[in-house]
């Protein structure tokens, strides 16, 4: 199956990162969301990463000219009529998702394959609002995608073996290297980050360390790029609260409580980078 056009729904931090790698990779990439002014963010962002590259001599004028190019925006999930294949990264909400699969599978021809981005959310449940549930997949970029290596490839029962072998194609086609993960709550990246990341807010709630302490622990001491909480003010606190409320609910085992304090701070709006206060300040 040959994939030409390329659709991305969200042009959010996750959604213009794939947008950029897929646009990279030689596709033709639509990209869409609700407003003009989100999809203009998007193209910014794309750019700037963009003109970072070329500063430091990674790509050429030229090159950074044509991935641009290869990018086109819209606010109508109609347009997606066009796309050989596409991967919806909107913002993690279950009602909000279910809507946009049951809009695409009446929009996209019905050999077109739906992926979801999503961090956690069920790819069955997902699958099960579309007429198409064979070719439903969970793609799974991690933040910030054009850095990071890895795209988890989640099936559901009923994700077929030609939609897995085509998503896992196009993500090596990304330069990303694949890993496949069964359809249980958090999958495997979130299954195993989200509770470390709860776990470090808990310390910072029962006042074992102070923010910084305990990024400096686990930066130094177990050599992660970044320390937890400032990892989870990048993927943002209302994602990592929703992420865990799914293993919570999903495996009813208390070892995925939520931490209160994380709780309150998605609750007065400090959702990390992109509020410009979570963990840390960023103003
Ligand atoms: N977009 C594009 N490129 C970026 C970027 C961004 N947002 N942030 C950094 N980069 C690039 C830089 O330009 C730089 O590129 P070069 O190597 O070509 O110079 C490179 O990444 C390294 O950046 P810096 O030198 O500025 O900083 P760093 O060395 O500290 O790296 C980092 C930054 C890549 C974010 C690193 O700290 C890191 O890997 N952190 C952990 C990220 C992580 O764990 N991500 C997974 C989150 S979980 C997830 O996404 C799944 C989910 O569902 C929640």
């Amino acid at each position: 199956m040959d994939i030409n056009t390329f659709g991305v729904i969200g042009a959010g931090q996750m959604g213009n990162g794939i947008a950029q790698v897929a646009a990279a990779a030689g596709l033709s990439v639509i990209m869409s969301d609700i407003k003009q002014e989100f999809c203009d963010n998007g193209m910014a962002t794309i750019t700037k990463n963009l003109d970072r590259m070329v500063k430091k001599e990674k790509i050429k004028d030229a090159d950074k000219t044509a991935i641009l190019g290869r990018i086109t925006t819209t606010t109508d999930l109609n347009d997606m009529a066009k796309v050989d294949f596409l991967v919806e990264a909107a913002v993690e909400r279950e009602d909000l998702k279910f809507n946009i699969f049951k809009d695409l599978d009446r929009i996209c021809p019905e050999h077109v394959i739906l992926s979801t981005n999503t961090s956690s959310i069920p790819i069955g449940r997902i699958a099960a609002q579309t007429s198409r549930p064979d070719k439903v997949i969970g793609m799974h970029f991690m933040n910030p995608v054009p850095v990071m290596k890895l795209v988890e490839v989640i099936r559901s029962i009923a994700t077929s073996d030609e939609t897995f072998d085509i998503t896992w194609k196009l993500s090596e086609k990304f330069g990303k290297t694949p890993a496949e993960a069964s359809d249980y709550p958090g999958f495997i990246a979130n299954r195993i980050l989200l509770p470390m990341i709860n776990e470090a807010v808990f310390c910072l709630y029962q006042g074992v360390g102070k923010a910084e302490d305990i990024d400096t622990v686990m930066r130094l001491g177990m050599n992660h790029p970044m320390g937890p909480l400032a990892l989870a003010d990048l993927i943002g606190l209302d994602t990592c609260l929703a992420i865990m409320e799914t293993l919570y609910d999903g495996f009813k085992d208390s070892k995925y409580r939520p931490c209160p304090l994380l709780r309150k701070y998605v609750e007065v709006g400090w959702l990390g980078r992109k509020t410009g206060k979570g963990f840390y300040d960023y103003q």
